[in-house]
């Protein structure tokens, strides 16, 4: 396995669509990709990382998100589907390839997702809370959407002038 570097934002990767993964796809190379995602993503401790941040534009992504009082929903979505949702929920997000900045972000509270694991296996997800946004904003990814296209105007603002300082700063390359 081996840390790959992420791609920071505005690298035009990020605003790609992502190409879906073909059924002649699901071998070695790509099992190769999703364990070295794994590792780049602990490494940077976060809770979710796309193809598209190692400057892969393609769709998938692996999320290892935290559940209180159980197991951390830990997957690869291949092709991820939203299949549904509900409620809201409002909260600070954040981004690997926006390192340092958090922002509120209004998502639905719940996500039902379909998508292949590594194998090509077909699977759902129904997951609250963190886990949704987790799928809401990697799917996003996958589409070349990131967060800051889901703030609002003034947030985004805030969020473009935050970058600007940590870019000044080196903090952010
Ligand atoms: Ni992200």
């Amino acid at each position: 396995m081996s840390v790959l570097s992420i791609v920071h934002y505005p690298g035009p990767v990020l605003q790609e669509v992502g190409k879906p993964v073909g059924d002649e796809e699901f071998n070695g190379d790509l099992e190769k990709l999703v364990s070295d995602m794994f590792e780049t993503m602990a490494e940077a401790r976060g809770v979710g990382l796309a193809a598209p941040q190692v400057g892969v534009s393609k769709r998938l992504f692996v999320m290892d998100v935290p559940v209180e009082g159980g197991e951390p929903e830990r997957h690869v979505l291949v092709n991820p589907e939203i299949i549904d949702v509900e409620g809201e929920q409002t909260g600070d997000e954040g981004c690997l390839s926006f390192p340092g900045l958090y922002q509120v972000v209004r998502r639905e509270m719940r996500v039902i997702a379909r998508a292949r694991n590594v194998k090509g296996e077909e699977f759902e997800l129904d997951v609250a809370d963190l886990a949704a946004r987790c799928i809401l904003h990697e799917t996003d990814h996958c589409d070349g959407i990131v967060f800051l296209d889901r703030m609002t105007p003034l947030k985004r603002q805030m969020a473009k002038r935050k970058i600007k300082t940590l870019q000044k700063t080196g903090k952010w390359n």
